[in-house]
């Protein structure tokens, strides 16, 4: 199911992602449909020059089109924290894992991707209760410490590394999760990002997501990385309008993650996709 992207394929994703056709893209280009279809098949490749604005006209910047990662380095700060023995997270599942429980408990197989696991706290947990879990990050001593917890609770789950900037799951779950992630997720590619995951939901099935928020009075958390970006108030909330949100919300929470306590502001949103 892992899919590295290519260049075709971004074209085509952000392509379908803006509504437009080959025809409408070529004709904003001024050159023929024909050419579209063949990058979007990788049998030719765009010209330099058009990358600017076939990068406008997508919504997008030139590296994520062309799929280049500066940001594989900055990944070390979290491989760095999974280092030691001590689950830098804890063990213990978030709140919103808990919630996710009570809300759509499985009584039936419910397939969950859980996005950014970290030390796979809350994969396990809701293994533990009954879930069909895949889960992954970019960091792979995480994965590794999150392998560690499926077998002292002798869970199965489907874990594996992967950047959620380029990797995009090509079957369909029940759940999306993700908790404290979606700040990696850059402006270029969260409205293509979020309507894959919103496509890739079954019918019936849910979202519970959070992502920290932007507040001109918080400051600046003392271990965040240099290179997210939070999101502005609401945003999350906008992508849910044709779904059934079962509860949004939006919190200033204290946090002690770096051993320096500080403040977040978080959003957080149950939403349902009708059947
Ligand atoms: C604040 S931690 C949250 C971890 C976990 N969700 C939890 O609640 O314990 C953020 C996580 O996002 C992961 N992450 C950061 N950038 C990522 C990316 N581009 N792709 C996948 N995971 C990423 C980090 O490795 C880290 O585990």
């Amino acid at each position: 199911m892992e899919r590295r992207t290519t260049l075709a394929d971004n074209i085509a994703r952000f392509r379908k992602s803006k509504g437009y056709t080959q025809e409408e893209l070529a004709g904003k280009l001024s050159i023929s449909s024909q050419a579209v279809s063949k990058w979007e098949n990788g049998q030719s490749l765009p010209d330099i020059s058009l990358l600017p604005t076939l990068a406008g006209l997508l919504e997008t910047d030139i590296d994520t089109l062309m799929g280049y990662i500066p940001g594989k380095k900055k990944m070390t700060l979290y491989e760095e924290r999974y280092r030691s023995r001590e689950y830098y997270w804890g063990r213990q599942p978030g709140r919103m894992c808990l919630e996710l429980l009570e809300r759509f408990y499985p009584i039936r197989p419910l397939r969950v991707l859980e996005i950014g696991c970290g030390e796979g706290k809350d994969a396990v947990f809701l293994a533990r209760n009954g879930y069909q879990v895949t889960a992954f990050d970019a960091a792979e001593t995480g994965i590794e410490k999150a392998k560690r917890l499926a077998d002292i609770h002798q869970v199965e789950i489907r874990f594996f590394q992967a950047d959620l900037r380029d990797f995009r799951p090509e079957e369909e779950f029940d759940i999306i999760y993700s908790s404290g992630v979606f700040h990696h997720v850059l402006p270029g590619i969260r409205n293509e990002l979020m309507k894959h995951y919103l496509s890739h939901t079954a019918p019936g099935g849910m979202h519970a997501l959070n992502v920290f928020v932007e507040k001109p009075f918080i400051p600046k958390p003392p271990d965040s990385d240099p290179e997210a970006e939070n999101w502005r108030s609401g945003e999350l909330f906008t992508y849910y309008g044709d779904w059934v949100i079962e509860e949004c919300r939006e919190e200033i929470f204290d946090c002690n993650s770096s051993g320096i306590p500080h403040k977040h502001c978080m959003d957080t949103v149950f939403a349902r996709k009708p059947l």
